[in-house]
């Protein structure tokens, strides 16, 4: 890598452990790596990972520097894997400046406002089908569940599938394709990477034939309504100046979106479960908002979650921040360092990877008091310890390049926790290891166990 800076700063201090792995083992093996890291040499600090000079940002102050404002000196596609290019092809991830920005705002209306209006009775009726399932189960592993669940969801709004139809052949292409993002890029077809290739190559097939069946009924003035999803919307979609997405870019997107969505959304759902059960009192508080609102409709439990009652729910939106907080899904973004970058009186070279860590403002003592304590009052109106630090709550990411699909998934994980929250109980079963393993994104070692029940 060139060096292209005439900074007199010094490199970040740091290890660059040994020749040629540096000191991957430990980032991918050893859960504190970074933690012990930055308590030794604090918010900057560089590494060896993955191939290549590695700068770890932490903290609300570096969160900000390479979210915002200095973003211009980082590049999203320099920092993934060229797995991730060929599989994920040229979608909204791998995209920068003019053409991230134009992209970005054709997407944006497909997971916003009206949109997300319209997914509601669509989520809604697919969380009830899995809650009656899971009712009758008794015993769950609840992350493979939650995690049938979402995908569902994204295939039905991303994919334009019929609910319950093809799941299992989609979510075994799927399952293939992302088994093959950081695998070895041997083609061959056995190989890891080979049978991604074909996954990819048969969820866009997917997409296509759902796309074509959308503009065919889009195109017909005697057709029954278009469906209410993702598909739909992105087809009609025009900017301002007349710049529509072509078939091959939404088919990219699509899939990009059932990549970014679904198991993201699995992992804070799961967590959000495990938490509630080991604090009774919380999870009591959040049932009480749930049952007032069920009162205020005259006590009828037929009466289904409504629409107008997801902005009537205050503590179950601060018991979600609070567990988007310790639970961050994802640990970190990877970026390319494309122009010198000074922080904090250390230079990071043209070359490098940055690494901006979710967990660190998250966990910073300056930012949220006992950190460690699960503690949803500290997002009330009144203590409101977000607003301490910009940039201090970033499990969505954060600045121009915040998740796409921050709304969407939020909408989808409040439906499911309202529901819960007035009909289910749940106990954690016993003899479990509930230790949480970063990677992909974060869930519980045996995928929590829980015993499930109608109240
Ligand atoms: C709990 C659920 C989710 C979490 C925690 C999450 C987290 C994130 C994070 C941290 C980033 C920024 C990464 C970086 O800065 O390197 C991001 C970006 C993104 N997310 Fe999400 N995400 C979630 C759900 C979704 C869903 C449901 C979708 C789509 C349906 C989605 C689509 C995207 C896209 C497209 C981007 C890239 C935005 C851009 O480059 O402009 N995400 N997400």
């Amino acid at each position: 890598m060139t060096i292209a800076t005439t900074s007199p700063l010094p490199l970040p201090p740091g290890t660059m452990g040994l020749p040629l792995i540096g000191e991957t083992i430990g980032f991918i093996r050893d859960p504190q790596f970074a933690r012990k890291r930055q308590a030794q040499h604090g918010s900057l600090f560089k590494t060896h990972i993955l191939g290549r000079p590695t700068a770890c940002f932490c903290g609300p102050e570096a969160n900000e520097f390479l979210l915002s404002s200095h973003a211009d000196s980082f590049s999203w596609r320099g920092g993934w894997p060229g797995t991730f290019k060929e599989l994920l092809g040229e979608s909204l991830f791998l995209q920068e400046g003019a053409e991230h920005q134009r992209n970005r705002r054709l997407l944006m209306p497909a997971f916003h406002g009206r949109a997300l209006e319209g997914y509601f009775s669509v989520m809604r009726a697919i969380a009830q089908t899995y809650l009656l399932k899971w009712e009758q189960q008794t015993q769950l592993t609840w992350f493979l569940e939650l995690k049938k669940f979402t995908f569902e969801v994204a295939s039905v709004l991303l994919l334009g599938t019929a609910p319950g139809e093809q799941l299992d052949e989609l979510s075994s292409w799927f399952t293939d394709l992302t088994n093959g993002l950081f695998a070895l890029p041997v083609r061959w077809g056995p190989t890891p990477y080979g049978r991604a290739l074909r996954g990819r190559d048969r969820l866009l097939h997917y997409i296509e034939n759902a796309i074509e069946e959308r503009r065919a009924v889009l195109a017909d003035p005697n057709a029954s309504q278009p469906p209410t999803d993702v598909l739909t919307l992105l087809l009609q979609t025009e900017d301002e100046d007349g710049n529509r997405l072509s078939q091959e870019e939404i088919k990219v997107q699509s899939l990009l979106m059932l990549f970014a969505g679904h198991e993201t959304t699995t992992s804070l759902l799961t967590s959000m479960a495990m938490v509630l059960a080991q604090n009774p009192q919380v999870l009591a508080q959040a049932r009480a908002e749930q049952f007032n609102l069920v009162q205020q409709q005259g006590g009828d439990p037929t009466q289904a979650l409504t629409l107008d009652q997801m902005p009537q729910m205050p503590y179950l939106d601060r018991v979600l921040k609070e567990a988007e907080r310790m639970f961050p899904p994802v640990g970190g973004g990877f970026r390319e360092v494309i122009k010198p970058v000074e922080f904090n009186g250390y230079r990071v070279p043209v070359g490098w990877l940055a690494l901006y860590r979710i967990e660190a403002a998250h966990l910073d003592e300056r930012c949220y008091s006992q950190p460690g304590s699960f503690d949803p009052d500290r997002f009330s109106p009144e203590r409101a310890e977000q607003k301490r630090y910009d940039y201090s709550l970033v499990a969505f990411g954060g600045g121009p390049r915040v998740c796409l699909g921050m709304a969407f998934a939020k909408l989808e994980m409040k439906i499911m926790m309202a529901l819960l929250l007035r009909d289910y109980q749940w106990a954690i079963a016993p003899n479990q290891n509930l230790t949480l393993d970063p990677v992909p994104t974060l869930s519980p070692v045996d995928g929590l166990k829980v015993t499930f029940s109608r109240l």
